[in-house]
């Protein structure tokens, strides 16, 4: 009888394990196929491709080398340098092993912020608006008279509008659709297109290929932005306010160490627990990295890498509900999109992937501007993140999609041919990218802080962290290496200067507004 019992409290544990077991199972399943439903065979995801679709497609052909050629000079005074010098052929990232995490003390003074995990939620705002005549119009984008919610006078003089509009184009293909009907059109306000007018003039202006058969979405995609911190503070402030009704959520990651390897303080938790993010706090899931990749002392680019392959790794796996058409956007610090081009992606389907933004390009401040643009790749859905890129994003940010070993298979799988297009133009901005944007402190700051690959690095040099030496430079827009900047002259009031916020509040932000040592 005792034999008995012992066996079948032995069986009955076996059998709780097992179940426990299975749960488990069950629940990252449940999570991958959540991820992967409509567009992602899981099974292709582990069939590694490794063709070289650049030799047996011209189509593919890395048109953008020339601009990145171009782009190289400036590119280093912007510390932006050959962002990948190792390309596909990082030596030592075999000793990086990304996927071993190991958090500080969850009862420590940080508590769990950064083992929260965020659950991704539908954005119920209303971006659209039905008019008086029945036409679905973006709010933002259309003549307020159209909007049904303006009542009285202004509708009246809104459909006295639409019927004007009917009348001037009566050949137009729209104009015979809707004979006999009222007409039915939104009338757009300047910057913004289509027959919705949701279409904001840096798409309407860029290269993107499928412009003629972009549609609305019923439901919004989330946008998760997310970005490295060290101690851009002001830019931060600027990102959260030009970003604030178009992403869902910010993914901000935070080292213990310097990108040299050096232990820093935790700045901006401090600032986060203070209140000085609160406005923004509910969106914000805070990443803490608190390991230095091995090899990053000797190569300063393993560690500039492994900052964003672990930004969107952690960050990533703490998300929950992101569905595979949710877009993926991870910038620098001191990358700012502007609010209209990521708005797009939220509010449209029939864009192509991967997509980037042209950045309005400015040394110190808003002030020193630089010829053209920065043109980085930038964003594409959750479902291509995790497909061609492996969940990293550090390969988003590369140029070379088309020879990640999921291309293929993700093209197939999803019926979309990945194009990559940007966000803006040569001409027209769509983002501004803020370099060295700091008082002369964080200047000296960051050049210390700064990785050990990108040579010469000007923080081994004592009379380089200078603040007078610094203050100079910011004067005369030159650069640590003795040259002098040529910079055609700006003024604050011209289109795309700067963020809105900060230019709303200018005295709070003159410093990287206007020149202070001019
Ligand atoms: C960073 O934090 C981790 C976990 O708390 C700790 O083990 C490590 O020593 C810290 N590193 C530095 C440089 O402070
Ligand atoms: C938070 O801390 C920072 C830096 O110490 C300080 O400048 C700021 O005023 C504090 N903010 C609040 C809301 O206490």
């Amino acid at each position: 009888m005792r034999r008995h019992k012992v066996f079948l409290f032995g069986a009955l544990a076996l059998c709780v394990l097992s179940l426990l077991q299975y749960c488990k199972a069950l629940h990252h399943m449940l999570m991958l196929r959540e991820l992967y439903t409509s567009s992602v065979n899981l099974e292709a995801l582990g069939f590694l491709w490794r063709g070289n679709v650049r030799s047996d497609t011209g189509l593919w052909e890395p048109g953008d080398d020339r601009e990145d050629q171009g782009n190289a000079e400036v590119e280093r005074r912007t510390g932006h340098g050959g962002e990948d010098p190792w390309r596909k052929e990082q030596p030592d990232s075999g000793n990086v092993n990304r996927m071993t995490v190991t958090l500080p003390d969850p009862k420590g003074p940080w508590g769990e912020l950064h083992k929260r995990s965020f659950h991704l939620r539908d954005d119920p705002t209303p971006f659209f608006a039905h008019t008086k005549s029945g036409a679905y119009c973006f709010r933002e984008g259309t003549e307020m008279a159209f909007l049904k919610d303006d009542s009285g006078q202004a509708a009246r003089e809104g459909q006295r509008k639409i019927l004007h509009a009917q009348q001037e184009e009566p050949n137009s293909a729209q104009g015979k659709y809707a004979r006999g009907k009222r007409l039915v059109k939104c009338i757009c306000r300047q910057g913004w297109h289509g027959p919705h007018c949701g279409i904001p003039t840096m798409v309407q202006h860029s290269n993107l290929p499928t412009k003629a058969r972009l549609t609305l979405r019923k439901v919004p995609r989330r946008v998760i932005n997310a970005i490295n911190i060290n101690h851009e503070f002001d830019l931060l402030h600027a990102r959260f306010h030009e970003l604030a009704d178009t992403v869902d959520l910010f993914l901000v990651c935070e080292s213990n160490f310097t990108a040299y390897g050096n232990s820093k303080q935790l700045h901006f938790l401090r600032l986060l627990l203070n209140g000085t993010y609160n406005y923004m706090r509910h969106k914000i899931l805070y990443i803490f990295l608190d390991h230095f990749p091995k090899g990053g002392q000797q190569n300063g680019w393993i560690a500039d890498d492994y900052l964003r392959t672990f930004l969107s790794y952690d960050g990533m796996s703490r998300v929950q509900g992101a569905r595979p058409d949710d877009v993926f956007l991870i910038n620098d610090a001191d990358e700012i999109p502007a609010r209209e081009g990521i708005l797009f992606l939220k509010l449209y389907n029939g864009w192509t992937e991967p997509v980037s933004i042209h950045m309005r390009k400015s040394l110190y401040g808003f002030f020193w501007r630089q010829p053209g643009t920065l043109e980085v790749h930038s964003a594409c859905t959750v479902a291509m993140l995790f497909a061609v890129y492996n969940g990293d994003g550090i390969s988003l940010r590369r140029r070379d999609y088309f020879s990640m070993p999921g291309f293929r298979n993700y093209q197939r799988e999803s019926g979309h041919i990945l194009v990559h297009w940007s966000i803006g133009s040569p001409v027209h901005y769509a983002g501004w990218h803020c370099s060295w944007c700091f008082r002369p402190e964080g200047i000296s700051h960051k050049l210390i802080s700064a990785q050990n690959g990108d040579f010469p690095r000007w923080g081994d040099y004592v009379e380089k962290r200078d603040l007078n030496y610094i203050k100079g430079l910011i004067r005369t827009g030159g650069w640590f290496d003795g040259s002098v900047g040529e910079y055609p002259p700006t003024d604050p009031k011209e289109p795309m200067y700067a963020p809105k916020y900060l230019l709303k509040n200018f005295p709070l932000y003159r410093y990287i507004l206007e020149n202070p040592y001019a």
